[in-house]
């Protein structure tokens, strides 16, 4: 058998870091601190076991679904995630064209290097843009008006970087955009560039440029701001969850960025079932970290979950084969999912349950 098969997202991050400068690949894996969070996130939903039923005639698996309302044909859809053209030269644009082509959604992160009107012009429909709050209200406000000009179907607002998590990797390799890539959002409100400085130049961007004392009142603001729906990401508490839908999000990402903010917060895993008790009456619960075979998606979707987004597997997708590979990581999930439902005994989403977590 041929070895250099790409079966699944472990074989695409493997041949990712293979084609892929030291310093980018560093970008796209690492974590903050000792990476604990990060390899939890991974960890801790292959701990969970599935206590699959049998017998129970299943059909042709049926796993679209709605996010905010808006149809997807599956739970697994991408989460915002910077500079996609330090993975391929058509970066976000190649990304959107899969997100498209498997009909999901597509959250284009603030920090991308295309800009956003000719990203969301190639991009299927949902198509949410993630947000950032800078110190300066104004700069805020003008990415929600050219977002919701460009087509934009919801804000996500990114909670969880009111600085940015110590990512010791990108300080010894100082990370920064090579000449010639910009935050290109950001280029025509002076923001385009990060500061040339010794050690991560997109801390020192962060720090820089973003207000740190985020509060509810900033949710408040925007959730006025905007006509379109607010989602809160980067949740780890079920209070938390629930105060944010009280403020007016309409759905809450739990999420710990992929483990690359605070070190040893939980896996998300072990957070979402607190979440959506706390707050799944309300609104949405979505969550991400750490996804990396479909039985992670019917397990998240087991403990509440609305859907999954998948950050850095796309990313080895985009590294690998540009759009193509994404599409091809995109398949992988959704081909592992539906045999996951098949051997659980589900046909549906719906069928899918916490009884699948308990062997009672
Ligand atoms: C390289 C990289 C860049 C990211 N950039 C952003 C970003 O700009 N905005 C944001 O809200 N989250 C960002 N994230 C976090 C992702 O949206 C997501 O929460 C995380 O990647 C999920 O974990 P996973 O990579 O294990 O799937 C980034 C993650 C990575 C790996």
């Amino acid at each position: 058998m041929d070895s250099d098969l790409l079966l699944n997202i472990d074989d695409y991050a493997r041949a990712a870091r293979a084609r892929t400068a030291k310093d980018t690949f560093d970008y796209f894996e690492g974590g903050a601190l000792d990476e604990i969070t990060l390899r939890e996130n991974t960890d801790g939903w292959s701990r969970l076991k599935l206590y699959y039923r049998v017998l129970a005639s299943v059909g042709t698996r049926d796993m679209r679904t709605t996010v905010l309302g808006q149809q997807v044909s599956m739970p697994i859809v991408v989460a915002p995630t910077a500079f996609h053209k330090l993975a391929c030269e058509a970066g976000e644009i190649a990304t959107a064209h899969a997100a498209k082509a498997a009909g999901t959604l597509f959250i284009l992160s603030s920090l991308s290097n295309t800009a956003m009107e000719s990203v969301f012009a190639q991009a299927g429909s949902p198509r949410w843009f993630q947000l950032y709050i800078y110190k300066d209200r104004g700069i805020t406000l003008e990415l929600v008006r050219r977002a919701e000009a460009a087509g934009a179907e919801a804000i996500v607002l990114t909670v969880d970087a009111p600085g940015l998590g110590t990512r010791e990797r990108d300080s010894r390799n100082s990370f920064r955009l090579p000449d010639g890539l910009t935050v290109e959002n950001l280029a025509p409100l002076g923001k385009g560039n990060m500061p040339d400085v010794e050690g991560s130049g997109l801390a020192a961007y962060v720090k820089a440029n973003l207000k740190s004392d985020l509060g509810f009142d900033d949710l408040d603001w925007l959730c006025r701001s905007t006509r379109l729906p607010v989602v809160v990401k980067g949740v780890c508490r079920g209070d938390d969850a629930r105060k944010a839908a009280e403020h007016g999000a309409k759905a809450v990402v739990v999420s710990n960025h992929g483990g690359r903010q605070l070190d040893t917060a939980p896996a998300t895993s072990e957070v979402l079932a607190h979440v959506v008790d706390a707050a799944g009456d309300r609104c949405e619960i979505h969550v991400d970290g750490g996804i990396r075979r479909g039985s992670d998606v019917l397990k998240a979707i087991a403990l509440g979950a609305r859907a999954v987004l998948v950050g850095r597997p796309v990313l080895w997708g985009l590294c690998v084969d540009g759009e193509q590979g994404v599409m091809n990581v995109l398949e992988i999930l959704r081909r592992e999912l539906d045999e996951a439902m098949l051997l659980c005994g589900c046909t549906r989403l719906e069928d899918i349950g916490k009884w699948v977590l308990d062997p009672k």
